[in-house]
């Protein structure tokens, strides 16, 4: 049955990762791309880490970036339980990471009408009209000149849905670094709660915080009356989660009975480390039905759900180590059949060479199949 349509809502990501005037330093940024990118690319194996702002003339005026400082990440519909129990909420996001992009020559912002990298002018250019005409969606650097990826047109009339915003504060810095990028962070926040918009604040980089950044933007809770979330772009860790905590915040009632809990990181890593032992006793089972003889090939599964679905939560890797074991299983079970070799470990050893030897597609789980 074709499903209908859901509620939408644009989300836009903010934060400046540099003060004015500031030169561009490679890897200099507070986390934006990768929060933007690990929501919209959740794959386990998918992940880039490097969406750099320091462009040449021609990228910078290529469709993806359309001579504007903020990236369309495109359109995704993620379902969310309702009331915890099996029903779904399905809702669209359309994600917009505001931003400033740094000629390659200079090392200095791209200058249209004024100063992009203003804290000022970035505010209201994020708060007020987002249209692009003829923009489209953004993956990664290398897509930008090949085209390769399927891209999304960026919708018009984008600036009258519902809004959220998500402000980015990365708890890697510490020091002045860190002081003034709470400086920045707090204008935006301020704004945000004058003018009285939808947000959440999302401390990125958890993976590698300073204590006592962490416990700063927890200070402002209270403060700016939101929520934080511990994200971490890297382990791939309550990102889904602020999306739902901001959806359900803007669109309320058409969203009602999704949660807006905020997992801490612990209970977020643990989540995660659950869903995968889940995904891997499922495609466990699967194997178990389908998998009956040990001359099965890998790329014969490549095409099935089953291991399409594994492979998204704990990577390709871990999902073929999980097959190989299987055969394996299937390989002793029908040598065990033969006399005399559930007696003989060096007659059983002798088996599991062949196998191993004629099975030169598993040759990287060799070493863990003989232990
Ligand atoms: P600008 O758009 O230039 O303002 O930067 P940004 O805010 O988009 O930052 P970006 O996502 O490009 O990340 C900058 C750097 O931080 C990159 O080198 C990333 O690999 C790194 N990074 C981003 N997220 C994480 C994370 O969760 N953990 C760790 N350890 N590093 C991260
Ligand atoms: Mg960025």
């Amino acid at each position: 049955m074709a499903e209908g349509p859901c509620p939408r809502l644009a989300v836009c990501v903010l934060g400046l990762s540099r003060e004015k005037g500031e030169h561009f330093i490679q890897r200099s940024g507070i986390g934006k791309s990768c929060f933007c990118y690990r929501f919209m690319h959740p794959g386990y194996d998918e992940y880039i880490a490097d969406h750099p702002s320091l462009l040449a003339l021609h990228e910078f005026e290529n469709q993806q970036i359309n001579n504007i400082h903020f990236l369309y990440w495109g359109t995704t519909i993620k379902n969310f339980p309702l009331h915890g129990g099996p029903k779904q909420q399905r809702i669209e996001f359309h994600v917009v990471e505001h931003t400033v992009f740094y000629q390659d020559v200079t090392s200095q912002p791209f200058t249209i009408i004024t100063k992009p990298d203003s804290l000022d002018y970035y505010i209201r250019r994020a708060t007020g009209q987002i249209e692009s005409p003829g923009k489209v969606s953004y993956k990664s650097r290398d897509t930008m000149s090949f085209q390769e990826h399927a891209c999304q047109m960026y919708p018009s009339g984008i600036s009258g849905w519902p809004r959220g915003f998500i402000v980015v504060i990365d708890v890697s810095q510490t020091g002045p670094a860190f002081n003034s990028q709470i400086a920045r962070a707090e204008k935006i926040l301020e704004y945000l709660m004058k003018h009285k918009r939808k947000f959440v604040i999302a401390i990125t980089k958890r993976d590698i915080m300073d204590p006592t950044s962490l416990d700063r933007v927890h200070n402002l809770k209270k403060k700016y009356k939101t929520q934080v979330f511990e994200t971490s772009a890297n382990g791939n860790l309550n990102i889904s989660e602020t999306f739902r905590y901001i959806a359900s915040k803007v669109l309320q009632k058409k969203v009602q009975g999704i949660s807006d809990q905020i997992p801490t990181y612990e209970q977020a890593a643990h989540n995660l480390l659950t869903q995968k032992g889940r995904a891997r006793r499922s495609f466990m089972s699967f194997l178990k039905k389908r998998v009956v003889s040990s001359d099965e090939r890998l790329n014969a599964l490549e095409r099935m759900e089953e291991y399409k679905d594994c492979t998204c939560v704990v990577g390709k890797f871990e999902t073929d180590r999980v097959f190989a074991e299987h055969l394996l299983e299937v390989h002793n079970k029908k040598v065990e059949l033969y006399a005399g070799v559930k007696e003989n470990p060096e007659l059983r050893l002798e088996f599991l060479e062949d196998f191993l030897d004629q099975r030169t597609d598993l040759a990287i789980y060799s070493e863990s199949l003989r232990r």
